[in-house]
């Protein structure tokens, strides 16, 4: 309490990056070699949304795979339940949500390899990602079965989707290297969020260079905020989130 009283006392709002923005991002590129790069926000949902829209801009493809059951935060083309099989249009699982923001979502069971290969059969060149829970903790706690993962990263790299890992509720809890450190896995992107902002509303996503690069491109360039493609908040989070963040033990 004390330092994050102290991080108050010098303001809470700032228009360029702050020193201890830095060493947070510092200490989870530390911890996550993955993480080669990396964008704050303020909510797990609002980190899904920009990685979801950064790999479809960057891949420049329209489907996005998730799993049954793994939970990605509150927004439209996320709560979304399967249809049956893919034959069918799956169902938004909100009223509020139109189907037509949905329909390129496709959603498989988790562990089937049968549906991943159903899926890649049918949509392979024009998947953009595939995001899960590492260990699905939003449907108590289920574990990927190792033959599964192997699949999911064989489909990604032959097909050119990206590999996300949604790490809002594992991240530094499961391990301090995340589930990817635990699975051995190195996921293009990832999405952190909860824990990380140690009580505060902190959230980020992060991955591979070259895949960040495009949204650092974008801004360097001046790109308005019209263009079609990503681009993330003007204020930075302010100090107490950090000091609250890198003070949890
Ligand atoms: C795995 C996962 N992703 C994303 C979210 C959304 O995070 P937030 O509630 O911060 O928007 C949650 C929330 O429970 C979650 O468990």
């Amino acid at each position: 309490m004390e330092k994050v009283t102290h991080a108050l006392n010098r303001g809470f709002s700032f228009g360029t990056p702050t020193e201890l923005e830095v060493l947070f991002a510092k200490t989870i590129t530390h911890l996550v070699p993955s993480i080669e790069k990396l964008r704050l926000v303020s909510s797990g949902t609002e980190a899904v949304m920009s990685v979801i829209r950064l790999a479809r801009g960057y891949t420049n493809k329209r489907y996005i795979i998730k799993f049954n059951g793994c939970y990605h935060g509150h927004s439209d083309s996320l709560l979304v339940k399967a249809g049956s099989g893919l034959a069918t249009l799956n169902n938004p699982s909100s009223s509020g949500v139109l189907p037509e923001f949905t329909q390129n979502t496709l959603v498989l069971e988790y562990n089937s390899i049968t549906d991943l290969n159903e899926a890649f059969d049918k949509y392979g060149n024009d998947i953009a990602c595939i995001i899960l829970e590492p260990f699905a903790g939003n449907m108590n706690l289920v574990r990927p079965s190792p033959e599964f993962l192997a699949k999911i990263q064989t489909l990604c790299l032959e097909f050119g989707a990206l590999l996300i890992f949604d790490e809002v509720m594992t991240g530094f809890r499961v391990d301090l290297h995340c589930a990817q450190g635990l699975l051995g896995i190195t996921p293009d992107l990832t999405t952190f969020g909860k824990v990380i902002g140690g009580g505060m509303p902190l959230a980020a996503f992060g991955g591979r260079a070259e895949i960040m690069d495009y949204l650092a491109d974008l801004v360097k360039k001046g790109v308005p905020p019209t263009e079609p493609k990503e681009r993330t908040g003007e204020l930075t989070p302010p100090g107490i989130y950090f000091n609250a963040s890198l003070n949890t033990t």
